[in-house]
């Protein structure tokens, strides 16, 4: 298959394929990053875990009718996908107290919140990725109200989907992350990843963190506690 990069970012890389409209190939890479890119460091195989767990949750979403960007998984670290223009936002959604929420609101580690919460953070690099509202978003001429309206009802079902599934398998969806993206018709679609980088998976029995929190804060091989996941959403 003849390629051509067209978007590198800390994870991923995307590329066009020659001769082929309407596709885009994203490969997963082995690179974990934290911090806005501070802490850096390859964890071999995480590119593949995390190209199979995301193919597990698209596909598991789809057959919810919940439709993304995600077509088919075609090699240990690479998954066809549609072209789309990627919104600058990161949508986070949290069912449990962690992470930034404990660090500046001071919310107690691991405290169920009432109803799932969602914040919009700015999608970039130069500014360190920050929280923002809705009307920044509309000020900025990033998404309408309508086009966010549209984003909160998707994400919150997907949070269904995947509370439900992820508990199915014995872990808790304490928060997630989702990006999105116009297609060519101009329809908003969930894009990006669904990965262990990307959410916070807890055991639910142990209380173990099986997400990158433990690259973050220096808890244990990620490669490792990755396999875990696959393991038990695979059974
Ligand atoms: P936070 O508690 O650090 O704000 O993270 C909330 C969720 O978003 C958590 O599941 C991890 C995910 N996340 C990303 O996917 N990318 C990021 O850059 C950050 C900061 C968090």
């Amino acid at each position: 298959m003849e390629k051509k990069l067209i978007y590198e970012g800390k994870a991923k890389c995307i590329y066009e394929i020659i001769g082929r409209e309407n596709i885009y190939l994203q490969e997963f890479k082995d690179d974990a990053t934290a911090f806005n890119g501070e802490k850096k460091q390859s964890v071999a195989g995480k590119g593949a875990l995390n190209n199979s767990i995301s193919a597990i949750l698209f596909e598991y979403l789809r057959s919810k009718g919940v439709n993304s960007h995600f077509i088919e998984r075609v090699s240990d670290t690479g998954m066809l996908v549609r072209p789309l223009k990627i919104i600058k936002v990161e949508v986070v959604c949290r069912n449990i107290a962690a992470g930034s929420l404990v660090r500046k609101f001071g919310f107690s580690e691991a405290a169920e919140l009432s109803k799932p919460l969602i914040e919009y953070y700015y999608k970039s690099d130069e500014f360190g990725d920050p929280l923002f509202t809705l009307a920044h978003i509309e000020e900025m001429k990033i998404a309408n109200v309508n086009e966010m309206k549209k984003i909160d009802a998707v994400t919150l079902e997907v949070n269904l989907h995947l509370k439900k599934f992820f508990s199915d398998h014995g872990i808790k969806l304490v928060d997630f992350k989702l990006e999105f993206g116009y297609d060519s018709n101009g329809e908003i679609v969930l894009a990006d990843e669904i990965s262990p980088d990307t959410c916070r998976l807890w055991d639910l029995e142990s209380g173990k963190k099986l997400d990158k929190d433990n690259f973050r804060f220096g808890l244990g091989n990620i490669a490792e506690t990755y396999v875990e996941i696959l393991d038990k959403i695979r059974k």
